[in-house]
C-alpha cells in the first residue's frame, strides 16, 4: 500500500515568527509572576512541531550563546530549516525530523518550551505526549508556551469548518479544497439578509481566512484534527503532568471584562479565589476561541500582584512617539497602530521620553530613575499600578533581555543576516525584537538585502540605482534616510 504523504510535506505551512513565544517574553512574564527563569543570554529552548524553523531560527540568530532545538514530523520543512541554519552558520540551532512520541529525556532539560499551533491539531496521543514532555523536560523555573483552540468560542469556528468540510468531501487537490470551501461560505453568506447574525458570523470567519494564506486555511481550518478544549480542562490535563498556570502569554487588553468592577464581584462570588475557575468564567464572557497559555512547574510559587521588586528585575521599552498634548503641560504618546495616551504627570512624561529616546533599545528602572529626578516619580505600589496600566495598553513593553539592536543608524548600517536571508527567500523579515516586517514592496526588500555593513550612504545609493534603474535617482536618494530610519525603529539593524 502506498504511504500517505504528510500534509505538511504536501502543502508547505506558511510559518511565521511569533513574538510572544520568544524566551525574552516568556522570561519577562515569568519574572513578573515571581519566578527566576534562566537568562535569555544563556538558556536552552525547545520548539515542538517547529516546522521549518521560521520561529526558532531568528531567535537562535539573535541569542548566539543560547541553544535552540526544534523537531517536526514532516521531513521537507525540516530539510528547509536545516539549509537555512547551515547557510547562516548558526552553531547554536538544531532542527531534526522526529515524532514527539519518540522524544524523551535524551534531549536534556529546557528553560523554555514552545508548542505553537500543535495541541489542537494533533491526535490524542500526541496531545498527551506534549504535556508529558513539558512535565519531563522543563527546568525548575522553566516556562512552556502552549497554544490551543479554546471553548466556547471554538464552537463557532468548528461550525464554519464543518460546513466547509461537508462541501469539499471527496476533493483531494489542496487548492481546490480551499477555494471550494471558501466559495461555499460566500454562497451561504449571500443567502442571508444584511445585518443578520448568522451572516455576520460567516463574514467574520471569511475575513479572517482571506487575510491569511490559503495554505493556512488548508491546514488550520480543513486539517484532519481540530481539537477544542475548555481552559479548565486544558489546565486539568497540564496538572496531571506536574504543571500549573503561570498566565496567558499576553496580559488581557484594556477592554477585557476582567477589569470591570461588576465582573470582578461576580467572579469572586462564583469562583472565590480560584484563578482557574475565574479564567474559565471570563472565557465565557469573552467567548474566547483561542488561548496561548504559559505553564510552569506546579511546585513554583506564582505571584499575581506584580510587586515593585519584580518590576525592578525587568527592562522597559516603548515604541511610542511623543507630541504636545491637548491639555496644558501634557504630552501625547502614540503607538504605530494609532492608539494614544496623554499625560500631564511630569514623572510619566519623563519616563516615556527616556524610553522614546532609546527605542528600539530598552532601559532598566535603575537607568531610568536618574532621569526622573525632580519629577516626584518614585516606583511605589501606586506607580507600579500605573506602570502596569501602561503595559496593558502596550505603551510600555516589559523585557528580560537586551536585544542586539543598533542604538542608532551607523555610517555603514548592517541589517541582521537572518533578515537579509529572509529578504532573499520570503515575503517578510524577522526583526531582532522577533516581530515581523512585510517585504511586499520590492524596493524595501532590495534595500534591506544591501545592508550588509559594507556600504556607506553613497555606496547604498549607487547599489540602489543599479538595482532599480527604472526609479528616478532623486526618488531613491530621498528614500535612503527614511528607509534606514524605518529599519532601525523596526529593530532590523544590528548593534
Ligand atoms: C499547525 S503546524 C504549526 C507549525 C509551527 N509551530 C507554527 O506555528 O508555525 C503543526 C506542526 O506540527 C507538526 N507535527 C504534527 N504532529 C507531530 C508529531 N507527532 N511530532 C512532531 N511534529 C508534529 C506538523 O508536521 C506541523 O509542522
Amino acid at each position: 500500500m502506498p504511504m500517505e504523504q504528510d500534509p505538511y510535506d504536501l502543502v508547505a505551512y506558511p510559518s511565521f515568527p511569533h513574538p510572544y513565544t520568544h524566551p525574552d517574553h516568556l522570561a519577562a512574564m515569568a519574572i513578573l509572576h515571581g519566578l527566576s527563569p534562566a537568562p535569555v543570554e544563556h538558556c536552552r529552548v525547545l520548539e515542538i512541531g517547529c516546522n521549518e524553523g521560521a520561529n526558532l531560527i531568528p531567535m537562535a540568530y539573535a541569542a548566539p550563546r543560547s541553544e535552540f532545538v526544534g523537531f517536526d514530523l514532516a521531513g521537507l520543512p525540516v530539510a528547509r530549516g536545516k539549509e537555512r541554519i547551515s547557510e547562516l552558520g548558526l552553531r547554536n540551532a538544531r532542527i531534526f525530523e522526529g515524532n514527539l512520541l519518540d522524544i524523551g529525556a535524551e534531549l536534556g532539560q529546557f528553560d523554555y518550551i514552545i508548542a505553537h499551533g500543535f495541541y489542537s491539531w494533533v491526535p490524542e496521543p500526541a496531545r498527551e505526549g506534549l504535556l508529558a514532555l513539558c512535565g519531563k523536560l522543563l527546568t525548575p523555573d522553566g516556562v512552556a508556551f502552549v497554544s490551543y483552540n479554546a471553548l466556547p468560542g471554538g464552537h463557532l469556528r468548528k461550525m464554519i469548518r464543518e460546513m466547509m468540510l461537508y462541501r469539499v468531501k471527496g476533493t483531494e487537490d489542496p487548492e481546490q479544497r480551499v477555494s471550494e470551501g471558501v466559495g461555499f461560505l460566500h454562497f451561504l453568506l449571500e443567502t442571508r439578509p444584511e445585518g443578520d447574525a448568522y451572516r455576520l458570523l460567516i463574514e467574520k470567519h471569511l475575513k479572517s481566512m482571506e487575510n491569511r494564506s490559503p495554505r493556512f486555511v488548508y491546514h488550520d481550518e480543513l486539517g484532519e484534527i481540530y481539537h477544542l478544549v475548555y481552559f479548565i480542562e486544558f489546565m486539568e490535563h497540564a496538572r496531571r503532568y506536574g504543571l500549573q498556570y503561570l498566565n496567558e502569554a499576553v496580559l488581557p487588553p484594556v477592554n477585557d471584562p476582567c477589569y470591570r468592577r461588576e465582573m470582578r464581584a461576580a467572579l469572586e462570588s462564583a469562583a472565590g479565589g480560584d484563578i482557574l475557575k475565574q479564567e474559565q468564567m471570563l472565557d465565557f464572557a469573552r467567548m474566547r476561541g483561542y488561548r496561548e497559555t504559559l505553564l510552569c512547574r506546579a511546585d513554583r510559587s506564582v505571584r499575581r500582584d506584580f510587586p515593585v521588586e519584580d518590576l525592578r528585575r525587568l527592562l522597559l521599552a516603548s515604541p511610542a512617539r511623543s507630541t504636545p498634548g491637548e491639555a496644558p503641560g501634557a504630552k501625547a504618546f502614540s503607538l504605530p497602530d494609532g492608539s494614544k495616551m496623554e499625560s500631564n504627570l511630569p514623572g510619566v512624561i519623563a519616563l516615556l521620553e527616556a524610553l522614546e529616546a532609546v527605542w528600539p533599545r530598552s532601559l532598566s528602572l535603575d537607568e531610568i530613575e536618574p532621569r526622573l529626578a525632580g519629577t516626584g516619580f518614585a516606583l511605589d505600589d501606586d506607580r507600579a499600578n500605573l506602570l502596569m496600566r501602561m503595559v496593558v495598553t502596550k505603551i510600555v513593553e516589559l523585557h528580560a533581555w537586551r536585544a542586539p539592536v543598533a542604538g542608532e543608524v551607523s555610517a555603514r548600517p548592517r541589517a541582521s543576516a537572518c533578515a537579509r536571508q529572509e529578504a532573499r527567500t520570503r515575503a517578510h523579515a524577522t526583526t531582532l525584537l522577533h516581530s515581523n516586517v512585510a517585504l511586499d514592496d520590492p524596493v524595501v526588500r532590495g534595500f534591506l538585502k544591501l545592508l550588509d555593513g559594507t556600504r556607506d550612504r553613497n555606496a547604498l545609493l549607487d547599489a540602489m540605482k543599479a538595482e532599480f534603474p527604472a526609479i528616478p535617482p532623486e526618488a531613491l536618494e530621498e528614500g535612503i534616510e527614511p528607509g534606514l530610519g524605518f529599519f532601525h525603529r523596526a529593530g532590523l539593524l544590528e548593534a
